[in-house]
């Protein structure tokens, strides 16, 4: 993993001077492939979104809120949970949050979920529970 930087975010934004809107750092640690990125990113402005447009492609799918594969993990900062329909109460209050739904609120450094982490975290304990039924449900009567 690539050394992260050694910044304060606590209270760090400017002012966009063309939009008069606040600007707040986002650092964003993508854990896989070893790179970090930070970004000032405006007020209310889509995180995932606006890294895009600055040539960073993080990992998505549904950009809707509902896969998770664009889960971070909140290092520093808060995140915007209003649109993450994807995550439940429980994932969120373990620091979990979706890139793709978040907006601009505050400084935020976060990093990359483990592929699958935060599916595995709320559904996976469903799985196996069940009784295996073989066949075709048409062959039941
Ligand atoms: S891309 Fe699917 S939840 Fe963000």
């Amino acid at each position: 993993m690539a050394a992260r930087p050694d910044v304060n975010l606590a209270g760090i934004h400017e002012k966009d001077p063309l939009r008069m809107s606040n600007q707040y750092s986002i650092i964003i640690h993508w854990r896989q492939q070893g790179h970090t990125f930070s970004h000032k990113v405006s007020e209310g402005d889509y995180i995932l979104k606006s890294f895009e447009r600055k040539g960073a492609l993080l990992p998505f799918n549904c950009r809707n809120g509902c896969c998770t594969t664009c889960a971070i993990r909140v290092i520093n900062g808060n995140i915007d949970h209003k649109e993450a329909f994807g995550l439940s109460r429980e994932v969120r209050s373990k620091g979990y949050g979706l890139l793709c739904v978040a907006s601009a609120q505050g400084s935020l450094e976060v990093e990359t979920q483990d592929e699958d982490e935060v599916y595995e975290t709320q559904f996976g304990r469903f799985f196996g529970c069940g009784k295996l039924k073989t066949g075709l449900p048409i062959d039941e009567g």
